[in-house]
């Protein structure tokens, strides 16, 4: 297994460098409803992940499945428009591989955007969190990391990779752009479904802030490349645990759609700060 992810990422990365020559140093997996800031890429080229040898094939709602090569903000980056669930049937190797992928083509500093749920009662819809730490229910998450660990082995489990001053820079601008961004912990189910208000309250009373169903093995992989990330929740829908009301689809992705633009400027600053102070 560890064998096969690292030789498949191997190709997906050459098949791409041959395609696209930039090294970019900056990558962003857009979660759904965000592709706001995918459309604020100047596009050198976009591949639908069928074409790229290796990928799986991403069906999720509101997903475009989609690998844009461009520039933001003046610099090269790479960005995921639709991301691999484990909840699609993907173990989680194969969710993770365009991550070994990134890693092998320059990227240093991964932004990772996803829509979760509003555990914490100060939440509310279409408001970006900043994951300071998460909370792995998905029990999958220690992938092989194509040939650094291996699955006898125990690993760390660090939410280290949630670089600080990432954090704080974010809150900076966040600050100066009168952004109003807030910090907390996820919480990772294996989905798809929605939680039961049972669950929620569980989650709430366990220090989470949101709930979601993706970013932890992609932060996991991360860590474990030596990738700086920052990670992004946007809050799409708050639970109610005391209310008869249950969570849609097409509400998650209205409410992602407000935090679209707060979500784009945020991003695009970062990278111009991060390479102006390099
Ligand atoms: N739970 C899990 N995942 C989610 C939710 C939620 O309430 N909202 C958006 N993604």
């Amino acid at each position: 297994m560890i064998a096969e992810i690292s030789s498949r990422a191997d190709k997906a990365a050459q098949w791409l460098s041959d395609r696209w020559q930039a090294r970019p140093r900056f990558g962003i997996i857009l979660g759904t409803g965000s592709g706001l800031l995918a459309d604020e890429i100047q596009t050198d080229a976009a591949f639908d992940y069928g074409e790229i040898p290796g990928f799986p094939v991403s069906t999720a709602l509101g997903h475009k499945g989609r690998l844009v090569c461009g520039n933001l903000a003046g610099q090269p980056v790479v960005a995921m428009q639709g991301r691999f669930h484990l909840y699609e049937g993907y173990d989680v190797d194969l969710a993770t591989l365009p991550v070994h992928v990134m890693h092998r083509i320059g990227v240093k500093t991964l932004f990772i955007s996803n829509a979760a749920g509003g555990v914490s009662p100060r939440f509310g819809c279409g408001e970006i969190m900043l994951i300071r730490s998460f909370v792995d229910f998905m029990y999958r998450s220690t992938p092989s990391l194509a040939g650094k660990v291996s699955n006898s082995r125990p690993i760390s489990r660090s939410d280290s990779a949630l670089d600080a001053s990432l954090i704080e820079l974010a809150l900076e601008i966040g600050r100066s752009e009168g952004m109003a961004l807030q910090q907390g912990t996820y919480a990772s189910l294996l989905g798809p479904n929605y939680e039961t208000r049972a669950e929620y309250r569980f989650l709430r009373r366990i220090g989470a802030d949101v709930v979601g169903m993706s970013t932890v093995p992609e932060i996991a992989v991360a860590a474990a490349l030596g990738m700086r990330v920052l990670g992004l929740s946007i809050v799409t829908n708050v639970a109610k645990p005391d209310v008869l009301e249950s969570t849609s689809g097409e509400e998650v992705i209205d409410s992602a759609k407000i935090a679209a633009p707060n979500l784009k400027r945020l991003v695009e600053k970062m990278i111009e700060t991060i390479s102006r102070l390099r």
